[in-house]
């Protein structure tokens, strides 16, 4: 007999070593333990839960304070064998519970048959939301806002610190769906509508994250999500279908995954919707001949919440569960975020039993997961000691945050130069989102929705900060967080009684996902009366809108004297934007996205030239506010805008030089835009496309000429055929309305 099983395991071997893609480092070692694993195990280690499988209570009423449940501990980890948990229990965590939470999984590991690690999930999608004291960043629309690569990557070090510190290595982040819709309730947790911009800032927060440590392992893994398709549904609506030809799937979609792809990110979360009538969770063609096949990506795939069972319960393309494990798992997933039942684990090893799925196939998932554990360290004694840096609510990381703060919020219109505010003059402020500071982060804040105020942090709002800067007897304050709107007219102006200026903070509550759904992307209207009221009173009217949507409000924009796009600018919010309209800090920030003109129609930057006509055949259309635009309490001049060469052939660079001035009387910083014209195409071409950026900081009268090299080779587009091509021909570079040309040679 023992012969035989000898040669089993040979045998089996022998399989695992032929079905196995090669990776260096540790994939011997990985081979061997899934060569002594059980069917049982392989699929335990597929198997990711929420923490409340783990803890004491109902799934959905857990015990408070949070406690884990010895029972349930041993049940997942000792007898299922989970490869994965994730999230919080409803709330965030101090870094003490993190580590009893950590403490106990690696107790029952050790007891488990061959000791595996569990690998530990979390969404710190601005910082360790969920380990109470971390420095919460601004949301990635607000990241993109301020174009600055190096910062962000930056930010995602810091927060791949506190993730770490909390005993978790492995962030469900970076977000790279392109948010081609306004209405999507997760349109702020994206880098906007370029895919350009996505890339380059996705690339940074992949760098940041997985920042090699001393003991040369990555800090922590990070998590392409939501490939794909997800952030251009038809409706708007979250987890709704999208309708996406190939085409456009392959030049706007794809490129920020690509790239990060490229930059070695280790896994990748699927998007939970639909694309062209298939569910990604069952699409081969997305995840095994695209991801796969043509991308090379050899990390793991991650479901997204119960999207298994979802295949059969809301996308009805199973008849059961069962089915649905068989659909998913043969077409390409690698880790089930069950995440709240044990079933998939049964009907995943039941599907093997009766052949509805092969075990090569369990071997190849399983061989990626243990991987990237090894790659993380976790097998390591080190690995899952409880790692200390200095970053965890550290002083530095407030710094940064506000740094960024201030560089993301947009300064969108002021007239007269009414910014900066009189230090010397007297304001109200109002509007629902003055105290707020709920506003000021979102969702994934401290809880999913980032609604519920008794775990806010010492977080300052824009009022406090306005009164701290320019003393309370220059502020006077109108009204609480949720009914300022709604007050009667005559409150309102008897508040503005002897004031000029009035400083509105308007825009959205906290929310994402589902819950954000919105049918109408208008400003709520009692807040657009907020404006009225004070305009049609004479006042000078200062919006700043904290919001995670460009809320139309074309109605009463000709109202705003001035007009502040905060977005979701995180913890310093507060104290940037006072310091914004104050003139302590100039605005430098630029939108990454189009702010719609009207609720209906969100046309992008890089439309198409039939978009721009107006019911005249003109050419007319503009978004109430451009991508790309932002303003400065300082001016700048662009001029000499030169390309060195102008006949290029396709393995040339474009280079491009141009001059800016600071005309103006105050240091400030210009985000300089680089575009291509693609003249003629054999596709209808963009009006435009975003090919460079930089920062350039300028003192008063101060001038610098910046150079950048645009490899010929960007400016491809895919073609009918789903190819990427270069065509010849004439292109236009076009720097803040100044244009060269080059001819691309055949
Ligand atoms: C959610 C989100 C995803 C998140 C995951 C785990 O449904 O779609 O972005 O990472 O579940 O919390």
């Amino acid at each position: 007999m023992k012969g035989k099983v000898v040669l089993y395991l040979c045998f089996l071997m022998f399989l695992v070593q032929c079905s196995m893609p090669k990776n260096d480092g540790g994939e011997q070692q990985v081979k061997e333990l899934i060569g002594k694993m059980t069917l049982a195990e392989k699929a335990g280690q597929m198997t990711q839960l929420s923490i409340e499988m783990i803890s004491a209570g109902e799934t959905n009423k857990l015990l408070e304070p949070h406690a884990l449940d010895t029972q349930k501990l041993h049940k997942m980890i000792v007898e299922l064998g989970v490869g994965s948990i994730l999230n919080v229990g409803g709330h965030t965590y101090t870094k003490a519970h993190w580590d009893e939470i950590m403490g106990a999984i690696h107790t029952y590991e050790k007891m488990s048959r061959l000791k595996v690690p569990v690998l530990y999930g979390i969404d710190a999608i601005h910082g360790a939301n969920y380990t109470v004291g971390a420095t919460l960043y601004p949301q990635q629309i607000s990241l993109a806002s301020s174009f600055n690569v190096d910062l962000v990557n930056k930010m995602s070090g810091y927060v791949a610190n506190d993730v770490r510190e909390s005993g978790i290595p492995w962030n469900f982040s970076p977000v790279l769906d392109v948010a081609r819709n306004a209405r999507w309730p997760r349109f702020w947790e994206t880098f906007g509508e370029d895919p350009y911009l996505a890339s380059e800032m996705g690339v940074a927060m992949v760098n940041g994250y997985q920042q090699t440590q001393a003991n040369g392992k990555p800090m922590v893994a990070a998590c392409l999500k939501h490939y794909i398709g997800y952030g251009d549904s038809r409706s708007g609506l979250d987890r709704t279908p999208a309708y996406i030809p190939e085409r456009q799937l392959r030049e706007i979609f794809l490129p920020p995954f690509e790239r990060a792809i490229e930059a070695g990110a280790k896994t990748i979360m699927i998007n939970s919707s639909e694309v062209n009538g298939e569910p990604v969770h069952a699409s081969k063609f997305l995840l095994q001949t695209i991801l796969r096949k043509e991308l090379k990506f050899k990390g793991v795939t991650v479901t997204d919440w119960e999207d298994i069972k979802n295949l059969c319960d809301r996308h009805h393309v199973a008849s059961t569960y069962k089915e649905a494990v068989a659909l998913a798992i043969n077409a390409g997933i690698d880790l089930a975020m069950v995440p709240l039942d044990v079933d998939f684990t049964k009907y995943l090893i039941e599907n093997v039993e009766e052949g509805k799925i092969e075990e090569k196939v369990l071997n190849e998932a399983v061989y990626r997961i243990l991987l990237l554990k090894m790659d993380l360290g976790l097998f390591d004694a080190e690995g899952t000691q409880k790692m200390v840096y200095d970053t965890l609510g550290s002083e530095k990381s407030r710094n940064l945050s506000y740094e960024l703060a201030t560089q993301s919020i947009v300064l969108l219109k002021n007239i007269d130069g009414i910014l900066p505010l009189n230090a010397n003059e007297k304001i109200l402020v109002t509007g629902p989102n003055a105290d707020y500071i709920n506003a000021l982060n979102g969702g994934w804040t401290h809880t999913w929705q980032g609604r519920d105020t008794s775990y806010n942090s010492d977080v300052i709002s824009p009022l406090k900060a306005l009164e701290q800067n320019l003393g309370k007897e220059k502020v006077r304050y109108l009204g609480g967080n949720t009914y300022t709107q709604h007050l009667p007219v005559p409150t309102l102006l008897a508040a503005a009684k002897d004031i000029n200026t009035v400083v509105l903070f308007l825009g959205e509550d906290t929310y994402t996902e589902k819950p954000g759904d919105i049918y109408d992307l208008e400003l709520e209207e009692a807040q657009q009366n907020l404006i009225r009221v004070f305009a049609q009173a004479g006042k000078k009217v200062v919006v700043v809108f904290l919001e995670g949507r460009p809320r139309t409000f074309s109605k009463t924009e000709p109202l705003c004297d001035a007009i502040l796009f905060a977005g979701l600018p995180g913890d310093a919010g507060g104290k940037a934007i006072a310091d914004l309209l104050i003139g302590n800090v100039n605005p430098s920030a630029k939108l990454p996205f189009s702010f719609p003109r009207d609720a209906a129609v969100h046309i992008t930057y890089d439309c198409k030239y039939t978009e721009l006509l107006d019911n005249n055949f003109k050419p007319s259309y503009k978004p109430l506010f451009a991508f790309g635009s932002g303003l400065s309490y300082t001016q700048f001049e662009y001029s000499n805008l030169e390309i060195s060469k102008k006949e290029l052939k396709t393995n040339d660079s474009v280079e491009i030089s141009i001059a800016i001035k600071n005309s103006g009387s105050r240091a400030g910083t210009e985000v300089a835009l680089v575009y291509s014209i693609d003249e003629v195409a054999s596709i209808t071409p963009s009006i435009r496309k975003l090919r460079a950026f930089e920062r350039v900081t300028l003192e008063a009268s101060e001038s610098k000429t910046i150079k950048m090299k645009i490899p010929v080779s960007k400016l491809r587009f895919v073609d009918i055929n789903n190819k990427w091509v270069l065509e010849p021909g004439k292109f236009k570079f076009e720097v803040s309305q100044l244009t060269d040309s080059i001819n691309i040679q055949p």
